[in-house]
Order: structure tokens, then sequence, then C-alpha cells
């Protein structure tokens, strides 16, 4: 049986109340909760048949009202990878995943589809994009969920936002269609380190939103992810504004990270493409 007391302890660095070791879980379970990013792939492709199951979970994810306002660009092409990799800087080991995807909010081909029915579409607005990003989130979710269950490891990329108006013409991306992050998709070439979360009481709220005892809290989770993995100076944030931190700890690298505006021309870029954020 597995021993879920173990992957609850390797997930937040400290025992559970409760005793976990008993409960029957699943396969797909232990596979999600001992799940990590990963970022080395073995050059071995990943056949059609599996890519199209894993497709199909990715399109399983629940949809807003069955809208389905997204869309899943695979790119295989040596050719458009090469482009994007040598756009994308220190991330181009993404590129080379046998897969590479392209998680789409998709909110143009729900317009088309009303205006050739004859309706008017009033709906571009800021609750559609929500709406629209969701979507490809969880379908980009389920992806992995499945692919890592199938052996795969994946890593989302964030990065291709920063690159958002060149992938749009690499990748003929319309009005109304963005990516929300891409992902990289191959069999793993690396055991990828389980990363500690924020332990439940901090993230988990019953019935009413608390804050008891954050900071504490907060300190005593930077001491269990110091402990197992410190924040070396090559991956703490904006070491050239702060100088490196004497503590490498997650709340300090976020806190440095959140002080300096990401993408802030992503509404403007947005507006100019099809999204109405009103
Ligand atoms: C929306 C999203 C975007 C991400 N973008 C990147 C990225 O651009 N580069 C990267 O190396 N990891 C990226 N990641 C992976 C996160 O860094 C990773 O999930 C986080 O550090 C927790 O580690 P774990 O996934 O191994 O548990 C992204 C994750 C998400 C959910």
């Amino acid at each position: 049986m597995i021993d879920a007391s173990k992957l609850y302890y390797n997930r937040y660095g400290k025992n559970s109340d409760l005793d976990l070791s008993q409960v029957d879980i699943s396969p797909l379970l232990k596979s999600i909760l001992s799940r990590a990013s990963v970022r080395k792939f073995l050059k071995k492709p990943i056949t059609k048949e599996i890519l199209t199951l894993l497709l199909a979970s990715a399109q399983s994810a629940p949809s807003k009202s069955n809208l389905q306002q997204y869309s899943i660009l695979v790119i295989q092409d040596t050719s458009i990878k090469t482009e994007i990799s040598n756009l994308i800087g220190n991330t181009k080991w993404a590129l080379t995943a046998p897969v590479f995807l392209l998680f789409l909010a998709d909110i143009r081909r729900n317009i088309k589809i009303s205006n050739d029915r004859g309706y008017k579409h009033k709906n571009n607005n800021v609750d559609t994009f929500m709406n629209g990003v969701i979507d490809a989130a969880l379908s980009m979710q389920s992806m992995i969920i499945s692919s890592e269950a199938m052996g795969l490891g994946v890593c989302p990329i964030s990065m291709i936002r920063n690159i958002i108006q060149e992938v749009k013409f690499i990748c003929n991306l319309p009005k109304g269609v963005f990516p929300i992050a891409g992902l990289a998709v191959g069999w793993p070439d690396q055991k990828a380190p389980v990363s500690l979360r924020l332990p439940q009481d901090i993230v988990t709220h019953f019935d009413t939103y608390k804050e008891d005892n954050l900071d504490q809290k907060i300190n005593e989770y930077d001491e269990r992810v110091f402990k197992i993995a410190p924040i070396l100076k090559e991956k703490q944030r904006h070491v050239d504004l702060y100088g490196v931190a004497q503590k490498g700890t997650w709340s300090e690298n976020i806190s440095r990270q959140l002080s300096v505006p990401e993408r802030e021309n992503f509404k403007k870029w947005l507006k100019g493409h099809g999204i109405n954020l009103e």
C-alpha cells in the first residue's frame, strides 16, 4: 500500500495531525501528491497516440457553461521551436521537450459562431476574459495530471508571455486568442525535487477567512523550506537591486520578485489584441 503520510510529509516538510498512513490512495493521487516540474527531457518522442489521449484529457476538464473558450497549440515543428527558443532567453531548455504546447484563452471562436448565426456577441468583457483564462488553465492542469500519471514530466512556462507579440506572429494567433502559458512535455531526464507548499492552515480556511498567526506560520514555513532547499544566490530574485539575501527564504524571495512590476504592458497588449477588459 502507498504510504500517504510520507507523501504528505514530502509536500509540506511536516507531518499531518492525522494518521494518513492507513488511507488507501490511488496511484493517480500518489502521482499528484508527489509531482514536481521537470526541466530536463530525454530525446525520446511522445507517440501520436499518447499525445492524442493527453489532449483528450486536457479537453475533459470542466469548462464554464461548456463554452470551451480555449484552444491548444501543439508546437512540434523544429523551425518554429527554434524561433521561439532564440527569443526566450534562459528558458531555452523548455523547447528541447519533444512537445511544447501553448494553452490559449480563445474568445474568438464563439464570437464568430454567434455572428455566423446572426447574433450580436455582447460578452467581450473582463468576465469572458476570466472564463477563457480559467478554461485554458483547467485544461492545462488536466494535461499536467494525465501526463505525469503516464510517467511524463512537464513544466508550465509563463515566460512565453514575455515574448507574446513575437509568439503572436510566429504562431499566427488571431485577435481574441492569446497564450496563458506554455507547457513543455517530455520523458523526464531528471528526478525533480518535490517543492514544499505553504501549510494547509495558511491556505485553507474553514467557513470564514482567517489570518491568525500568519507571520509566525510563514516564518515556520520559511524555516522548513530553508532547511530542505534554501534559495541560493543564483536563484534569488533581483540581486542586482537588493544584493544577495543573507537568508534565502521563500518569503524574502517572493517579496523581492513582487517588488518589481512584471509584464506591465499586458493589459494594453490584450486590448490591442481584441480582448476587451471592461
Ligand atoms: C502559470 C505557471 C507558469 C510557470 N512559468 C514557469 C516558467 O516560465 N519557467 C519555469 O521554469 N517554471 C515555470 N513554472 C513552474 C513553477 O516555477 C513551479 O510550478 C513552481 O516553482 C513550483 O514547483 P513545482 O511545480 O515543482 O511544484 C510555472 C508554473 C505555472 C503554474
